[in-house]
């Protein structure tokens, strides 16, 4: 692994308009990442349909770290699982319900708020047992819910994750979050991938020039996506990114006359009563993809059920978000979650989780197409030969007005057509943001938005 690598190392790249491959496998990079971006940022822990009722908890992770997520009589609470006596785990399930959760190592027990409310035999071995209980709480994580999506984050002096997320909340609705009352379909999913978390983050948020290569087995060997040249380079169909912020999402609008294909006209006609400035992005609308700072992802899309065309059988809409929740330098493990609208029959939810099994789903085929890629980028990031290469994003690099953007009035963010690597850029810009320590606020601040990948006119904010 490399080693030595400095900040102004990657300040002078990333202003030379090219990334080095290292940042995708470097060791030094990682400690960096679980310091400056993960112990800070507000980092997505479950959704709140998994735990309905008081008492129901999951254990989730913040890179490395255990949180038990669980509803109170309070509201939802969040708690690093670990005693305060040897530093135990308390909770050993992975879900489930329960009132409190006593220590295997000692048996101290903690209420699901946190407090410490029994030791065995206390009054017997400790002088005060009342401050012990009083002081020793299992260590608190900061949550706060968007919309059934509850983030969590170990930084006391992180904004709200209302100013976190900024106008980013836009996309999430019409995503689903708003009108379609989304809800966790089973459990999430979970799986080892060996490759760097940033490359699928980036992937999601947002790169959408290798859907026809490394997608072409369902695409152009089974032509089950109607993919024309419009599909990508329609007028319709733009990247929304944010400066400071890091977040970036796709949205793609293929089939003028039909709104948000796959998704029941009541539905529909919720979504339109309850966010009416959504009303005309829904005309069209196939995909909303994108990833919001720095490792949740989410994606909505049709997927036929067998080897036919979107059109010419069924094609159910599914929803998944997913984190890239990195587990070393090179390797990560996936959460990802499919969702629901609550209101669809139990045969239609049944169809959408098909759908999303088939394509994004542990086993499905774009995530397996992507799985390889990413997996081969790592090796290589880490390789003798390949770790010093310098990658390029230079697609949509002078961002200035193109032909679509007539069509597009009223999203939020920095709007840019639908293959363009400024989203990849913007997040590159806000991970060196916050390695540099420049997001103490919690989200990127100023600095960062101009000045890397810039200095050849690439990419003019
Ligand atoms: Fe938990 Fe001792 S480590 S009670
Ligand atoms: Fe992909």
């Amino acid at each position: 692994m490399r080693s030595g690598v400095s900040l102004q190392d990657l300040e002078r790249e990333l202003e030379n308009g090219a990334l080095p491959a290292w940042v995708f496998s470097d060791a030094q990079v990682y400690e960096w990442e679980k310091e400056a971006i993960f112990k800070r940022v507000w980092n997505f822990l479950a959704h709140e349909s998994e735990i309905p009722e008081v008492g129901d908890y999951v254990v989730r992770f913040i890179v490395d770290t255990p949180v038990i997520v669980t509803r109170t009589e309070h509201g939802i609470r969040a708690h690093v699982n670990m005693c305060r006596h040897r530093g135990a785990p308390v909770c050993r399930g992975e879900r489930g319900r329960s009132q409190a959760f006593r220590c295997p190592y000692h048996g101290w027990t903690y209420s699901n708020t946190g407090e410490l409310v029994g030791i065995p035999f206390g009054e017997q071995i400790y002088v005060d047992p009342e401050r012990i209980k009083r002081e020793l709480s299992l260590p608190r994580v900061r949550v706060q819910s968007y919309r059934g999506l509850i983030f969590g984050t170990l930084n006391e002096q992180a904004p709200s994750l209302e100013d976190y997320l900024g106008e980013s909340t836009w996309y999430l609705d019409l995503f689903g979050c708003r009108g379609l009352d989304l809800e966790v379909f089973g459990d999430p999913e979970r799986w080892i991938l060996s490759a760097n978390w940033k490359i699928a983050a980036e992937n999601f948020g947002v790169d959408n020039l290798h859907i026809l290569s490394t997608h072409g087995s369902l695409i152009v060997e089974l032509k089950q996506f109607p993919f024309r040249q419009e599909y990508l380079l329609g007028p319709a169909n733009f990247v929304a990114y944010f400066p400071g912020r890091g977040h970036a999402i796709a949205v793609n609008r293929p089939f003028p006359g039909m709104k948000f294909v796959g998704v029941p006209e009541s539905l529909i006609t919720r979504m339109e009563a309850e966010a009416p400035e959504h009303a005309p992005f829904l005309d069209g609308l196939s995909t909303v993809v994108g990833t919001i700072w720095p490792n949740l992802s989410l994606l909505t899309v049709v997927q036929p059920l067998g080897p036919y065309p979107v059109g010419q059988g069924e094609a159910p809409r599914y929803w998944t978000i997913r984190v890239w929740q990195p587990t070393g330098p090179t390797q990560m493990q996936v959460w990802s979650w499919c969702l629901v609208p609550r209101a669809m029959s139990d045969e239609q939810k049944w169809k959408s989780f098909q759908a999303y099994r088939l394509s994004f789903g542990i086993s499905g085929i774009f995530e397996q197409d992507d799985a390889e890629v990413w997996k081969g980028i790592t090796e290589l990031a880490a390789s003798l030969g390949g770790r010093e290469v310098r990658l390029n994003y230079e697609i949509d690099g002078v961002e200035g007005p193109w032909p679509g953007q007539r069509f597009i009035k009223g999203a939020p963010g920095v709007v840019r057509p639908y293959v363009t690597e400024a989203g990849a850029r913007n997040f590159w810009r806000t991970w060196l943001t916050y390695l540099r320590g420049g997001s103490d606020d919690g989200h990127g601040g100023s600095m960062g938005d101009r000045g890397v990948f810039d200095s050849r006119g690439r990419a003019a904010g």
